[in-house]
C-alpha cells in the first residue's frame, strides 16, 4: 500500500500518518513495529523518554525495507536540553541509525526556560546531517513565537488533538506559521468511539468507528499517529486513506468537540 504524502515547509515529504509507540514496551516493539511496517506504515513515532528505541530501532533494521523508505522520529526530553547532541547521538545508537527524518523538543517545559536554546542546537545537528528535519511538540503559540529570532521555523508541532479536544488555537497558529500539526492521542485514546455519530458514519461508509476519526484527520491535512498493540487494528488503522468523508459528515464529527483534553496534561511537564 502506498502512502499518502505531506510536505513540510523545508521540502521534504512525512507519510501522512504514522505508528505510535508510547506505551509499547520495549520487548514488544520490535516485533510491533515489524508488523507496522508490514502492513505499510513508513513512518514510526518514538521519543527517548519512551524507553524503546532499542526495540524500535531491531524492527526498522529487521524489516528488511531500505532505510530511505522508513521516516524516523524521536524525541528530546527535558532533562536533555543541555545536551541535545548528546542526546540524538544515545537515540541514534539504540535505534542503530546515522540519522533521523526528524527530531522534536517533546516539551517547551518553559520554566526550565531552555527550549530556545535547544531549538538553536537542533539547527546546528540538521546542519550536521544528524536529523533531516526539525520540529516541535506541545508547543503553545507563544513559545513558537520565541523560536522566531533563530530564523528557522520548525517544520511539525506535535500536539493532542481528536474530534473531541480540537485544540483549534494552536493549530490555527500552526498552520499561520506553515506547521504542519501532527496529532498524538488522534483516537482520543479509543475513550469516544462509541458515539452514535461516529458510528453512523462509520456504518454508512462500512467502516469502523476508528477508520471514520482517522479519516476526519487526514480531511484536515493532519499527520496522526494511532498506536495500536494489537494486529488487525494497527491494518484498520492504515487502510483509512481512501476513506473520503461527506462535508456534513466532517461537521458533524467537529460537533463532539468538548475541549477537554483526554492525554498529557501540560502542567505535568511545562513546570
Ligand atoms: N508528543 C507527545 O507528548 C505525545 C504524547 C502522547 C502520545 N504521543 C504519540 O502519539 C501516539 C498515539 O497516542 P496514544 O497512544 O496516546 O493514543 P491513541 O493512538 O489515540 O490511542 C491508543 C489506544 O487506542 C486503541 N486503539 C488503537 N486503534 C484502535 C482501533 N482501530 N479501534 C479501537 N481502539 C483502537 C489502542 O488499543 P490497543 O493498543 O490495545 O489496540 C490504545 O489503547 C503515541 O503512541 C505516541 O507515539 C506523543
Amino acid at each position: 500500500m502506498s502512502n499518502l504524502l505531506s510536505v513540510m515547509n523545508d521540502g521534504y515529504e512525512i507519510p501522512s500518518i504514522g505508528y505510535g509507540t508510547w506505551m509499547v514496551p520495549d520487548a514488544e516493539s520490535e516485533a510491533l513495529v515489524r508488523e507496522a511496517l508490514e502492513a505499510g506504515y513508513r513512518h514510526i513515532d518514538t521519543a527517548m523518554i519512551y524507553e524503546n528505541e532499542v526495540g524500535v530501532g531491531k524492527g526498522i533494521a529487521r524489516s528488511g525495507l531500505p532505510r530511505e523508505e522508513i521516516f524516523v522520529t524521536t524525541k528530546l526530553w527535558i532533562t536533555d536540553m543541555n545536551d541535545p547532541q548528546g542526546a540524538l547521538t544515545t537515540s541514534l545508537r539504540k535505534l542503530q541509525l546515522d540519522y533521523v527524518d526528524l527530531y522534536l523538543i517533546h516539551w517547551p517545559a518553559p520554566k526550565v526556560n531552555l527550549y530556545a536554546k535547544a531549538w538553536d542546537a537542533l539547527i546546528e545537528l540538521r546542519e550536521k546531517g544528524l536529523v533531516r528535519s526539525i520540529g516541535v511538540s506541545n508547543f503553545n503559540p507563544e513559545h513558537l513565537d520565541a523560536l522566531k529570532g533563530s530564523g528557522v521555523t520548525p517544520c511539525i508541532n506535535q500536539v493532542e488533538a481528536h474530534p473531541s479536544f480540537p485544540n483549534t488555537e494552536v493549530i490555527t497558529a500552526n498552520t499561520a506559521q506553515g506547521i504542519l500539526t501532527e496529532c498524538y492521542c488522534p483516537l482520543g485514546r479509543g475513550k469516544y468511539l462509541t458515539s452514535p455519530v461516529l458510528s453512523g458514519i462509520a456504518s454508512h461508509l462500512d467502516a469502523t468507528e476508528a477508520q471514520v476519526v482517522l479519516a476526519w484527520h487526514l480531511s484536515k491535512g493532519y499527520i496522526p499517529l494511532p498506536k495500536s498493540a494489537t494486529p488487525a487494528r494497527i491494518k484498520e488503522n492504515l487502510d483509512v486513506q481512501k476513506i473520503e468523508l461527506a462535508d456534513e459528515d466532517i461537521a458533524a464529527i467537529d460537533s463532539l468537540a468538548t475541549g477537554r483534553k483526554i492525554c498529557a496534561d501540560p502542567a505535568d511537564f511545562n513546570g
